[in-house]
């Protein structure tokens, strides 16, 4: 039912620095694998097919990893290492990729905003590649968020809970309990200072925006940092009607982060790399 990913992927990833001064940090490899392609396969299992890439300056190679290498082709065509290639085959087969360029990095907002015309009058998700997500053996969390759309048909927030001493990194919200794990929103706060979040539950990388965020985002002034918050925003849209937050089934590392990244690494190469 929903069609199109949005991948805000314009940012310095300036924790990364060195390794991101010339290189997208969504294009870490986390094992064998950049980030975003772990991210990309989370959007086609959850039926979006079309992944719509915000990028800016330096972020050249997102565009040609989602595209065909000829020379590479050629090189290993009929040799033993083709099946290094089968995992992003297969994603080539089954998405389609557009892009466009964020000329000014004004936040996650406006990073949305710059999408707009990617993504059109539809609902679509959203994908922090940096947050990576995996459920082993059950439905991805994008896809157990395009389920529970299919009941409220509004937009959704990937939650967890986090320890006090960490909910200033993160956008937190406050809301009605609705059952387990699922609540309506009715406070967002981004990144609260010390002893001001209004819960333990965090937003992570993973929404559902209903395309009623785009005339709001237009209206948002800058908040936090100078920068276009799509916290913000989403406040304004539970005001007007209702955005739900869900506590998704499986785990999440940041790999924004140093020892995020490393624990993903960890985990995926003991639990799911294979040879
Ligand atoms: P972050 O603030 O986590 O990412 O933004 P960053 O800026 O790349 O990382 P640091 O803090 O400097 O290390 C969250 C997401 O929003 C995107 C980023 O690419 C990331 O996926 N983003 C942020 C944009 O695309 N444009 C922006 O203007 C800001």
């Amino acid at each position: 039912m929903i069609e199109k990913c949005l991948f805000p992927v314009a940012g310095y990833g300036t924790r990364f620095l060195p390794a991101t001064k010339s290189m997208p940090k969504e294009m870490l490899p986390v094992v064998n694998k950049p980030l975003v392609q772990y991210g990309v396969e989370e959007a086609l299992d959850a039926g979006m097919n079309t992944c719509c890439f915000v990028t800016g300056r330096g972020k050249r190679s997102i565009a040609d990893h989602f595209d065909i290498s000829y020379e590479l082709e050629h090189q290993i065509s009929g040799s033993g290492k083709e099946s290094y290639l089968k995992s992003i085959r297969d994603v080539l087969d089954r998405g389609v990729f557009t892009m466009v360029r964020q000329r000014e990095m004004r936040g996650l907002g406006h990073a949305i905003l710059t999408g707009e015309p990617l993504v059109g009058n539809q609902p679509f998700g959203v994908v922090l590649s940096d947050d990576l997500c995996l459920n082993t053996g059950g439905d991805g969390v994008l896809a157990q968020m395009a389920k529970l759309y299919a009941q409220f048909r509004c937009s959704i927030v990937a939650i967890q809970e986090v320890p006090p001493e960490e909910a200033h990194k993160y956008g937190v919200i406050a809301g009605e309990s609705l059952r387990d794990g699922l609540y309506r929103v009715e406070d967002m706060v981004e990144k609260p200072p010390a002893g001001e979040a209004p819960s333990n539950q965090a937003i992570i990388g993973r929404y559902i925006l209903t395309p009623d965020i785009f005339e709001i985002l237009r209206d948002t002034p800058p908040g936090k940092n100078g920068e276009i918050q799509l916290t913000d925003a989403l406040l304004t849209q539970a005001k007007q009607g209702c955005v739900m937050a869900y506590r998704f089934q499986g785990k999440r590392f940041d790999c924004g982060s140093v020892p995020g990244f490393v624990e993903a690494t960890n985990h995926v190469y003991e639990n799911l790399y294979e040879e």
